[in-house]
């Protein structure tokens, strides 16, 4: 799926994953990931505010480009489609899910980790698909050696899961690779706490590691 969503996205890097306690707390955290030169990220629907959260940051921040993480279930495409998510991603992916998704024309990013996995993804109209937990298999090298095949199919991967400052230059130089995902920008315990001028700083950080290399 070439997809202007999934185009920003690449032209950005890197995806802040994020799991997010209080939904008041929302768009500030969009905010911070602005003002670093980050406007985007991947809300996960692993705690109840998620769901809040894709609300109230659809609503204050129109032009963010916002994604719903950790997407399991059909009824949750559809939910966070409804809510203004503009791409969904999921660790995994089931027909019922890549049909919710296409049915609420929603960019989807499914998990794929095996060439079986990425072709029935490919089947749906998925050609970005998410490497998850990339380190955990295999990291770069498996990336290298999984792309391979699947080189004229155009395929376009999304590594998160031990991703972070240290190793994101690596990802980022397989051609392949659209953008990395991860949740060093701005954690768990950084939102809670709000330490916004941390995440801005971690954002910007990030930024200028991906302006620096010739992707
Ligand atoms: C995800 O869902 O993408 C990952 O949990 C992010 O992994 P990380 O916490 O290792 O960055």
């Amino acid at each position: 799926m070439t997809n202007r969503i999934l185009q920003q996205i690449g032209a950005l890097g890197i995806v802040p994953v994020i799991e997010i306690e209080d939904a008041k707390q929302a768009v500030d955290l969009a905010a911070a990931l602005k003002e670093g030169g980050l406007p985007v990220m991947e809300i996960t629907l692993r705690t109840e505010a998620g769901l809040a959260a894709i609300s109230a940051i659809a609503e204050a921040f129109p032009d963010f480009l916002l994604g719903a993480g950790s997407l399991l279930t059909p009824a949750q495409v559809t939910e966070v489609a409804a809510r203004g998510a503009k791409f969904g991603v999921s660790p995994g992916h089931s027909q019922l899910l890549l049909d919710a998704a296409a049915q609420a024309q929603l960019p989807f990013i499914p998990g794929a980790v095996t060439p079986s996995e990425v072709i029935s993804a490919l089947e749906a109209g998925c050609t970005t698909v998410k490497f998850f937990p990339a380190e955990a298999f295999g990291g770069t090298r498996t990336i290298k050696s999984l792309a391979a095949p699947f080189a004229t199919a155009g395929i376009k991967i999304m590594p998160t899961g031990g991703v972070t400052l240290s190793n994101l230059k690596d990802y980022l130089a397989i051609p392949e690779v659209l953008a990395v995902g991860g949740s060093w920008i701005a954690t768990r315990e950084q939102i809670r706490n709000s330490n916004f001028a941390q995440i801005s700083y971690a954002a910007r950080e990030a930024v200028s590691l991906v302006s620096s290399l010739s992707k």
